[in-house]
């Protein structure tokens, strides 16, 4: 067995963007336009961005369905990538950040596929099983409050359709999770998670060590 992954460290994340990033130029004015704004740091990296969308591309997903919007950048990397017909339904617990993302959406020409849903994640996916639209998602990236992760896994496998594909984003926590000393509750909930998604038959999985970690979850 490998054990010899390379330790991406900054320098070698800077070569492995320079001989790989293809961010689209709209894309890059909203990251950059945004660098400074508070909490940047939820932002997904620019290649994570890039592996998303080539999983739309790769999976020619059609709906999709985001939770967790912040300013916008991963709903345009995965809107860029989607067909005109799409549909992108994201959603957001407040409004607050829209604004410095949302006029690169329509820049794109991207506006309208985007569905932009202001309120709790968990309410818009409860919404959505209402109104019958379980197994029609092809694609869902999970990426808000991880308190909230159980609940968004458990309602977007309903949604999915069979083979659709959910992404579950920070499921590494930046390490925290091996330290036996820190039992704070989003670290237990998080540990959990993982824990039960390795046991979990209705899917295939593979969680990735990409940016924060990554989990995919194929609905079987
Ligand atoms: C990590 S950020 C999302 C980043 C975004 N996906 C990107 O890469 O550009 C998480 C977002 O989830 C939002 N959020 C927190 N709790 C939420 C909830 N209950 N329902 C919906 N969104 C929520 C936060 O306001 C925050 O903007």
């Amino acid at each position: 067995m490998s054990d010899r992954a390379a330790p991406l460290t900054p320098s070698l994340n800077d070569y492995l963007r320079s001989v790989s990033l293809r961010e689209p130029d709209v894309l890059r004015r909203l990251r950059e336009s945004t660098k400074n704004a508070p909490n940047v740091d939820w932002q997904i990296a620019p290649e994570h961005g890039q592996f998303i969308a080539f999983l739309i591309e790769l999976t020619g997903a059609r709906r999709v369905l985001e939770i967790g919007t912040f300013m916008g950048y991963s709903a345009l990397a995965m809107a860029l990538a989607m067909p005109q017909d799409g549909e992108l339904i994201t959603c957001e617990l407040t409004r607050q950040f829209i604004p410095l993302g949302e006029p690169f959406w329509e820049e794109a020409g991207v506006q309208d596929i985007i569905d932009l849903r202001i309120a709790p994640g968990l309410q818009v996916q409860d919404q959505l099983l209402a109104d019958n639209q379980a197994n029609s998602f092809d694609f869902i990236f999970i990426d808000a409050d991880k308190q909230n992760y159980p609940g968004y896994y458990e309602r977007a496998l309903k949604l999915a359709r069979p083979g659709g594909l959910i992404a579950i984003d920070n499921v590494l926590w930046r390490g925290r999770l091996i330290d036996p000393n820190n039992t704070k509750s989003t670290t237990e909930t998080i540990r959990k998670f993982n824990k039960t998604l390795h046991g979990d038959s209705r899917v295939s999985i593979s969680m990735l060590a990409v940016d924060d970690g990554l989990t995919l979850a194929r609905k079987r």
